[in-house]
């Protein structure tokens, strides 16, 4: 089968590029010492976490307890569920915990502490934790200046119910950066506030096993990891246009693109219809902050190169307009020829579809299902 032959839109999965992209960063991870531990969140596929861990220890990260899930049943075993757990889903969680090796838990609270806690206790089991710290991006996470974190980190190495890893962080602020000299200084943030709550809490006597910190952007330029024992990047293995954009990649090292068919021509407007919006594209804002005018995606031919000039400019369910800077001839994009476009935030496109056609050059070699649902 051939790109040509897929019906659109459709999820691509460059292979050539994906095993790229995963070799790149475990050789990354080896020349600045710390494991590997993959976010799979991104495509959500054990044939793509495989290649992420080859080489590597073999744990990975997860974002959700259906990933989680899904993960175990194909074989993985030491996993890090990377969202504070919900007081409902530890049921649930302490079930798949008692079938695989390890999974790491994450809370941020003394309340969601002791739901851990007395999940834990009445199983008459031990669940791993780790504390979940804020580096600077305000999403999660306990702020490590308060006396309270150390308090609760104290507090979950002193359960006996619990086994407790570490501290835990995701610099998510690198995304508002405007290039690589930016990110450097956000990916030395993330290690210093790290690897100083972490000297603070030994000091007190409190073990500490793990410094667990990573985003695609600070693990692209970080080149001193002194302190920190594992890594969780997750995008870089597909990247997207907006890791192009801020600096993290190049565009050539993006492996996932949406395929659309041309369904309408506009020339007065200069603009094309496609058949791929917001539920094959997703509607993220992408890189506004280096590139006002990003609009939903980089416009390539069906053959992958980009278009210089093209955007996305607006987005429905199920339609999508890119416009031309300089104008659209005549013969060019007729109704039914295909393109490709680079989603702005590929985790968030990947997930709306239900499988990846994974390709070579312009052959379709294989077909990946994602795991669905929470
Ligand atoms: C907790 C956590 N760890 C790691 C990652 C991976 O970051 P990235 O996708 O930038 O590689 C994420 C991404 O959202 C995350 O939320």
């Amino acid at each position: 089968m051939r790109i040509a032959d897929l019906r659109t839109p459709a999820a691509l999965v460059d292979l050539d590029a994906l095993e790229r992209n995963a070799v790149r960063m475990g050789a990354n991870a080896a020349r600045l010492g710390v494991r590997l531990r993959p976010h799979v969140k991104t495509h959500k596929t054990l044939e793509a976490a495989r290649l992420q861990v080859r080489g590597q220890f073999g744990g990975i990260t997860v974002s959700t307890l259906a990933e989680a899930a899904f993960f175990a049943a194909g074989g993985f075993s030491d996993i890090t569920y990377a969202v504070p757990v919900a007081p409902a889903k530890l049921a649930d969680a302490a079930e798949l915990a008692g079938r695989i090796e390890r999974l790491n838990l994450l809370v941020d609270h003394p309340d969601a502490a002791a739901a851990v806690e007395t999940c834990a206790r009445e199983r008459r089991a031990v669940l791993s934790v780790f504390l979940k710290v804020d580096c600077g991006y305000h999403r999660a996470g306990v702020d490590p200046t308060r006396a309270e974190s150390a308090a609760l980190a104290a507090g979950l190495a002193a359960s006996p119910h619990l086994d407790f890893r570490g501290i835990l962080t995701h610099a998510g602020h690198s995304y508002r950066c405007r290039g690589a000299d930016d990110i450097r200084t956000v990916a030395a943030q993330e290690r210093d506030v790290m690897t100083q709550f972490a000297g603070r809490l030994r000091a007190a006597g409190v073990r500490v096993e793990e410094v667990s910190i990573g985003s695609t952007p600070t693990l692209a330029v970080a080149d001193d990891l002194s302190g920190v024992t594992e890594v969780r990047p997750g995008n870089y293995a597909f990247f997207d246009a907006t890791q192009a954009a801020i600096g993290s990649c190049a565009l050539d090292d993006v492996a996932f693109s949406v395929l659309v068919t041309v369904i309408g021509r506009y020339p007065e407007r200069r603009e094309l219809l496609l058949d791929g919006g917001a539920l094959a594209l997703s509607r993220d804002p992408g890189p506004a902050h280096v590139d006002p005018e990003c609009g939903y995606g980089v416009v390539c031919a069906a053959g992958g190169a980009p278009l210089p000039g093209w955007r996305v400019v607006s987005l429905s369910q199920e339609h999508a307009l890119a416009r031309s800077a300089q104008g659209l001839p005549a013969a060019a994009f007729p109704i039914g020829s295909r393109l490709r476009v680079l989603p702005n935030h590929s985790c968030l496109a990947a997930a709306l579809f239900e499988r990846y056609a994974v390709v070579r050059g312009d052959l379709v070699v294989d077909e990946w299902r994602p795991a669905r649902g929470w």
